[in-house]
């Protein structure tokens, strides 16, 4: 990803920084929709993983739709240009500010995540004298082999209606005179390398589809989500996700009615191998057993480690001494504040630039302002 020329202009940029290729974020798309084309399928990106507005102009130029989880991200949508007819809404907790502005702004479909969220929406759409579209997210309990903080479709997680909960939804929709039901949305769990999953999703949203079909519903649509893992690992072997094997998986064993759109919301594997968080090293300290690299990019810009445990690729850019151990670690006053432990890198010296790889999901949007950081700026590869 980084070529010494490239490297020779990051010297002269302060630190820390996202950058983003925009070349292999076009790679990806077009990847993408190159599969997602095959068998018909609708893609909408999900703005959480990344709501930069340089990012989400190429993704809205290759067609995508928008997948929002906030009143402020279905205005950031639309402010870039994605037509409201392809954002759908999701969110378990959605406010009535933001359940009023989707509907004046016409949006394609609310994912609704319970009975009493489809009474509320019912009502604000009487109150506006206007129709809502929903779709109904079920939590199937399917097991998505992830981290447990990015599962969310078991029974013990907060998110979507109870699969024993369905019918008592379907009653609600009969009787709401301001709801239009358009179709199933689910959505299991996030960073899922093991497509097998995916079939037990597919195959599960069959059973569900049958039983609402004996009831005499009709989905317009199937969403089945996000959730695409990316290889942490191996950011330059794996540039770009398995879109095929994934689609295919699910061509595979999902049996949609005839004329019913698939839909997806993808996020990480959109966007997550086109960043890199570059950051500086201000100091080399050894400790009793422990030598750190204390870099000038901390949890503020990147929380996923501290988190969820999670793995980032680090490189030393400018080191080409012999190999040495560190643990690379941010300026911020928390134990947790680290991006690695007992990384093996080329011997690190203070000025040094690191890269923290695979940044593009999941780092920006999560900044936070602890310690009074200033937040840090993102940088194209355009631009330089
Ligand atoms: N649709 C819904 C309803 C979602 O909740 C999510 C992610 C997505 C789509 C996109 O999923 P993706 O394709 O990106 O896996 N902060 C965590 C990830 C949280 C994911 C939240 N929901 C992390 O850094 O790993």
């Amino acid at each position: 990803m980084f070529s010494t020329e490239l490297i020779e202009k990051f010297k002269s940029l302060p630190t820390p920084f996202y950058y983003y290729d925009l070349d292999l974020l076009e790679r990806t798309l077009k990847t993408l929709q190159q599969y997602a084309h095959k068998y018909g399928y609708k893609i909408h990106y999900a703005l959480k993983a990344n709501a930069n507005e340089r990012i989400l102009e190429r993704i809205r130029n290759y067609g995508l739709g928008a997948d929002c989880v906030s009143g402020n991200e279905v205005k950031r949508a639309l402010e870039v240009g994605f037509p409201s007819q392809e954002i759908a809404f999701a969110g378990v907790g959605k406010a009535d500010w933001e359940i009023e502005l989707a509907l004046r702004n016409n949006i394609f479909a609310f994912n609704c995540e319970s009975i009493q969220e489809l009474e509320v929406i019912n009502e604000i759409a009487r109150r506006l004298g206007k129709t809502a579209p929903v779709a109904l997210r079920i939590n199937p309990d399917v097991e998505a082999n992830t981290h447990h903080y990015i599962t969310t479709g078991k029974e013990e997680n907060k998110f979507g209606i109870y699969i024993t909960r369905l019918d008592e939804a379907l009653e609600v929709l009969a009787g709401a005179e301001n709801l239009r039901f358009m179709g199933l949305h689910f959505h299991i769990g996030s960073q899922i390398t093991d497509l097998g999953v995916f079939k037990n999703l597919a195959e599960k949203v069959n059973d569900i589809q049958s039983h609402l079909q004996k009831k005499g519903w009709t989905p317009e649509h199937l969403n089945l989500g996000g959730g695409l893992g990316i290889d942490y690992q191996h950011p330059d072997g794996h540039s770009i996700p398995d879109f095929q094997g994934y689609f295919e998986t699910i061509h595979r064993y999902l049996k949609p009615l005839p004329g019913q759109v698939v839909h997806f919301e993808l996020g990480r594997s959109v966007v997550g191998q086109c960043g890199a968080l570059i950051t500086r090293v201000l100091y080399v300290k050894t400790g009793v057993r422990t030598r750190f690299a204390v870099v000038d990019a901390g949890m503020t810009e990147l929380i996923r480690p501290a988190l969820y445990h999670a793995y980032h690729k680090i490189e030393n850019l400018t080191g080409n001494g012999p190999i040495q151990t560190y643990d690379v670690v941010g300026p911020i006053c928390e134990s947790s504040d680290f991006f690695g432990k007992a990384v093996e890198l080329p011997e690190v010296h203070r000025g040094d630039l690191m890269a923290i790889r695979s940044t593009g999901a999941y780092a920006e949007v999560m900044a936070s302002h602890y310690n009074l950081r200033d937040k840090a700026k993102a940088i194209y590869s355009d631009d330089l």
